[in-house]
């Protein structure tokens, strides 16, 4: 973990909800895959965790949507800003179980976390399927993205109004060798039961403190509990115990 001040390049928005903000620093290293940095802002006690979407040496990619006073406040920054980080935190996915057709599945805004292990398993020169979920086709965000990467990109939204009608789960193919995946908590449930393969589970949902300090992101594991704030957030499929 490092703490910085990064530089603000870029914060458009991609959605009505989502923008797509780039960072800028001297120092900063590339991120993982499934890792996450943790951001300082005005008047707020904690800061608050956002998934790395794109990471190269010195610049850093994040994708969030709005949805409170934190991420309000991003919203509104500009280019030339400056925000203070936690940057290298989170163990993130360890793409070397992937197999040769890996398969990632994004739930919402645990899309971003997926980019990142998708361009790398593509330059690997792995088949990636990535299938994107969504409530409705004016939240969709990332399926051309995911393509210019050379993945199969296939959207489903709980309304039917884009791609697939249902879940990610209506939306898998048939044969893939592993299964990368973030998103909401029954999104992950859902994927657990109709894996037909390992996989890695990335727990996003669950922060409190986001510094291993209040237990609230416990997840039950074969091992005991596990701080996602720590010890995530990715959890592989074998050591999950799901509460009742
Ligand atoms: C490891 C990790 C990675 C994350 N990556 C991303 C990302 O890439 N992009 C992104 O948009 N968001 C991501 N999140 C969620 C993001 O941290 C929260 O949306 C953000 O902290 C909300 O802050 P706020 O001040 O805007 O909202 P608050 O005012 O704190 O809360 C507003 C509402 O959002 C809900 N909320 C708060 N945190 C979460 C959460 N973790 N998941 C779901 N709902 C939440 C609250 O219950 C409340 O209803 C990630 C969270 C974690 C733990
Ligand atoms: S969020 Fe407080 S211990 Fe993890």
């Amino acid at each position: 973990m490092k703490q910085e001040i990064l530089t603000i390049t870029e914060n458009e928005p991609v959605t009505k909800t989502v923008y797509r903000m780039t960072l800028t620093g001297e120092g900063l290293e590339a991120q993982k895959p499934g890792g996450f940095v943790n951001l300082r802002l005005k008047g707020l006690f904690l800061r608050r965790p956002i998934s790395v979407y794109d990471s190269e040496p010195g610049r850093l990619t994040i994708l969030y949507k709005t949805v409170g006073k934190g991420t309000e406040q991003m919203a509104g920054m500009r280019p030339g800003e400056r925000l203070d980080a936690l940057t290298g935190l989170g163990n993130g996915y360890d793409l070397s179980k992937a197999g040769e057709a890996p398969l990632l599945l994004g739930g919402g805004v645990g899309v971003p976390p997926l980019y990142l292990a998708a361009k790398k398993l593509a330059a690997q020169g792995k088949k990636v399927q990535a299938v994107l979920g969504f409530n409705t086709a004016e939240e969709v965000f990332g399926e051309e993205a995911f393509r210019a990467l050379g993945c199969g990109v296939t959207v489903a939204t709980a309304d039917g109004s884009r791609g697939v009608k249902g879940f990610v789960t209506d939306a898998m193919p048939a044969e893939y060798s592993y299964i990368y995946t973030c998103g909401p908590e029954p999104m992950l449930r859902a994927i657990y039961r109709a894996a037909k393969t390992s996989g890695q589970f990335s727990f996003e949902e669950r922060m409190g403190c986001g510094f291993g300090a209040c237990m609230g992101c416990s997840c039950k594991t074969i091992t005991g509990y596990k701080r996602i704030c720590r010890e995530g957030p990715v959890l592989e499929k074998e050591e999950i115990l799901w509460d009742d």
